[in-house]
C-alpha cells in the first residue's frame, strides 16, 4: 500500500468532518484538490473510503479502518513534533556526564538542580580518574566531562566555573593545628597520605612542591578521597586533597585545613568537550547552567566571576 502523509492528513479531516467542504476550509484547500486527494487515496489502498448518499458522506468498513489508523499516526506526528521542540529547548534527552573523582562531591548536588529544571533527561554519570578521562574526551566518549586543569596540547573547549582550593589537612589533635602561618618548608618535614599518579589532585601538589623546591615525603598513596580522609582521621600522615571532598569532616571537627604559608593551591574546575564536538541541546544547557550558576548555588558565600588566569 502507498500513501503519502498528505494524502492521509487530508483523509483524517474529512473523515473527522464527514465533509469534504469542511476538510477542505480547515485545510486551506480547494474541495477539487480535498476530492483528488482522497481519491488517490482510494485508488492506492484499492477500496473506496467513503459512500456517497444523495449529499451525505460515510464511512465504509475500509474506511472505518482507515480513519482510525490516520488518527494514530495523526497522534505520533504531533507528539514526534513535541518532542522535537522540546529537544531544540534543550528540555529533554539524555546526557553523558564523565567526572574526575573528586568532582562527585559536589556534582550531584548540581544534578539535583538541573533536574529539577528538566525533569524529563535522562543522565548517566562516570566517576573515574583523570586518565581515564583523557581517554574518553579523545575518544569522544561522553557529551561533556568535569575535571581540574585542561591536558595541555588537545583541541579541547574548556570552560572554568568555579574555584578548587587544595588544602592540607591534619587530625584536630595535631601539634600544627593550632599554629598559624606555618611555614611552607616546615612541610618537607611531615609524612604525607597522597593520592595515585594519574590523579589532578596528586599532579597539581607534585608541580607546586617542586616549584617551591621542596620534596614531599609521601608515605602511603591511596586512589581514593575517602580513605585518604579517614588515614588522616587515623594518624597516618597529613593529607592533601580538594577542599570540596570535606565539607563533612570539617563541619564535624574530625580534620582540621591546615593554616600553610601559599596554601591553599588555587586551581578550578572545567567543564570541557572536544572543540569539534556538536553538543546537543541538554549538553549545552548543562554546560551553560555550569558556566553561569554552578559557582552562585555551591559557593553561596562568594559568588562572582570565576577567572581561571592563575591556576596552577
Ligand atoms: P582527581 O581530580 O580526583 O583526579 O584528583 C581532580 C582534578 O582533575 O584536578
Amino acid at each position: 500500500m502507498h500513501l503519502t502523509l498528505r494524502q492521509l492528513k487530508v483523509f483524517e479531516a474529512v473523515a473527522r468532518h464527514l465533509s469534504f467542504r469542511r476538510a477542505a476550509e480547515e485545510l486551506h484547500l480547494s474541495q477539487p484538490a480535498v476530492s483528488m486527494q482522497i481519491k488517490q487515496l482510494e485508488a492506492n489502498v484499492e477500496l473506496p473510503l467513503f459512500d456517497h448518499v444523495g449529499k451525505k458522506v460515510f464511512l465504509t468498513e475500509a474506511g472505518h479502518e482507515m480513519y482510525h489508523y490516520s488518527r494514530a499516526i495523526a497522534g505520533l506526528l504531533a507528539e514526534a513534533d513535541e518532542v522535537i521542540e522540546q529537544l531544540k529547548g534543550g528540555r529533554r534527552g539524555k546526557l553523558a556526564l564523565s567526572v574526575a573523582s573528586t568532582v562527585n562531591y559536589f556534582a550531584p548536588a548540581l544534578l539535583g538542580s538541573f533536574c529539577r529544571r528538566f525533569p524529563d533527561i535522562t543522565i548517566s554519570l562516570d566517576v573515574t580518574n583523570r586518565e581515564t578521562l583523557l581517554r574518553q574526551l579523545a575518544e569522544n566518549e561522553a557529551d561533556l566531562v568535569i575535571m581540574g586543569q585542561p591536558p595541555a596540547g588537545e583541541d579541547l573547549e574548556a570552560g572554568a566555573f568555579m574555584e578548587n582550593p587544595l588544602v592540607i589537612i591534619a587530625p584536630p589533635d595535631h601539634p600544627l593545628a593550632s599554629e598559624r602561618n606555618i611555614p611552607l618548608t616546615r612541610m618537607a618535614e611531615e609524612t604525607f597520605v597522597v593520592r595515585e599518579r594519574g590523579s589532578g589532585t596528586r599532579g597539581a601538589t607534585e608541580r607546586f612542591f617542586n616549584q617551591h623546591g621542596i620534596t614531599l615525603n609521601t608515605g602511603m598513596e591511596i586512589s581514593s578521597n575517602e580513605a585518604i580522609k579517614q588515614s588522616v582521621q587515623a594518624g597516618l600522615g597529613l593529607g592533601l586533597l580538594s577542599r570540596d571532598t570535606l565539607e563533612m569532616e570539617l563541619a564535624l571537627n574530625k580534620l582540621v585545613v591546615l593554616d600553610v604559608e601559599d596554601f591553599p593551591i588555587v586551581r578550578h574546575w572545567y567543564v570541557m568537550h572536544r572543540r569539534a564536538k556538536r553538543l546537543s541541546p541538554v549538553a549545552q544547557a548543562f554546560k551553560r547552567f555550569l558556566l553561569e550558576e554552578a559557582n552562585t548555588l555551591l559557593r553561596p558565600a562568594l559568588p562572582g566571576a570565576v577567572s581561571a588566569a592563575e591556576d596552577k
